[in-house]
């Protein structure tokens, strides 16, 4: 493995443990998770890759296969720049749970997420880094704890207001499955997702575009729901029964976003009774009702991905949807195996006829979640 020799080459010795965490996707369920709602993510086949060695002082060494130069030695808690907050985070959050400073540590990391396609690299580099640390200190958290603990780095250090649900993915999902999880209760199930026996594929669309306000205007989206559900009265959009009701008493912004939220929990639970039912074949429809509540009412969408989405469905596909946080990055499209090279000539058409630069496709196969690979 190419992490463990530039860890022997830089450290010298080797690593005492080895990590691999996968990004995501999410089938349905978006920009629910904050809203204590139901999300449908699966782990998909790129990831990151940690091998790490405990110290005797307090130093963190750091170096990434995907940074030039060779490792860094970082302040722990002030002043991390770009990829090294992130793993700064873990480190200060483990800090805070423990209440002392965990020991040094020599850290190699070799990731191949695609970059900027909204496959959650920052989540299974948090995750990788965390999985490791636990086995090494022998702490004992669990892949859930590991994901609360990951995502707390992410909220408090990096300053991302995110959800539970890529960590959790990165964490917790199992080859061949999707993970159903409740974002209040943090209740997990994992989902058969057999594709292939019905002939099925899952293609990931990658528009290369990453609109940079997406981070405001995520945070922007959680603060108008977080409003919304006060004054409902509720304590999350998650406890909307009445949405007709709620409507009537919402305007605006406050009025669509709800309507998305409480509509997208509905159809997490429809997603997964077709699947309960072995009708995946039928999915489509409420992965395309998905995308039209992400462009319409909770306004997350862009051209790129719409695009991708209409291109999809007249080359063949059964259904499409931006995946992920949105403004850029990918989306997914459920295609039967025979229809893949139409839907991909579809797309790929569209873009060029708009002169964007050309989409990338990669096939979602449901990957594991974090694992501990043999050195
Ligand atoms: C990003 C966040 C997640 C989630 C999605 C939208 O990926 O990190 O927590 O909110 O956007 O569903």
């Amino acid at each position: 493995m190419r992490v463990i020799e530039a860890f022997r080459a830089a450290f010298g010795a080797d690593p005492r443990t080895v990590w691999h965490a996968p990004g995501r996707v999410n089938l349905i369920g978006e920009h629910t998770d904050y809203n204590d709602g139901l999300v449908l993510p699966f782990a998909v086949p790129w990831g990151v890759t940690a091998a790490v060695s405990p110290r005797d002082d307090r130093a963190v060494r750091l170096l990434s296969l995907q940074s030039p130069g060779g490792p860094v030695t970082i302040s722990r808690h002030e002043d991390a720049q770009g990829w090294t907050r992130y793993v700064v985070g873990v480190l200060a959050m483990l800090d805070h749970r423990l209440g002392e400073q965990v020991p040094g540590a020599d850290i190699a990391i070799d990731g191949d997420v695609p970059r900027g396609a909204g496959l959650s690299s920052s989540a299974a580099l948090e995750v990788s880094v965390a999985c490791a640390l636990n086995d090494l200190h022998g702490l004992g958290m669990t892949p859930m704890e590991l994901a609360l603990l990951s995502q707390r780095a992410e909220n408090d250090f990096v300053g991302m207001p995110c959800g539970i649900m890529d960590q959790a993915a990165s964490a917790l999902c199992q080859e061949g499955t999707a993970l159903f999880l409740d974002c209040r209760s943090l209740a997990s199930r994992a989902v058969p997702l057999d594709l292939a026996s019905q002939g099925l594929r899952i293609l990931i669309i990658d528009t290369r575009v990453h609109h940079e306000h997406a981070g405001g205007e995520y945070a922007k989206r959680r603060a108008e729901c977080e409003s919304a559900a006060r004054k409902l009265g509720v304590a999350a959009l998650r406890d909307v029964t009445d949405l007709s009701g709620a409507l009537d008493r919402l305007q605006g912004a406050e009025r669509n976003r709800t309507m998305h939220v409480v509509t997208e929990n509905h159809r997490v639970q429809a997603l997964i009774g077709l699947l309960r039912a072995d009708k995946i074949t039928e999915i489509g429809a409420l992965l395309n009702a998905s995308h039209l509540s992400l462009r319409d009412q909770y306004e997350v969408s862009s051209p790129e991905l719409d695009v991708a989405v209409e291109a999809s469905l007249r080359g063949g596909a059964r259904g499409a949807r931006m995946t992920g946080g949105g403004f850029g990055g990918s989306a997914i499209a459920l295609v039967a195996e025979d229809r893949l090279d139409s839907v991909k000539e579809s797309v790929t058409a569209a873009y060029a006829e708009r002169a964007w630069q050309p989409p990338r496709f990669l096939p979602a196969v449901p990957a594991p979640g974090a694992r501990r690979l043999p050195l």
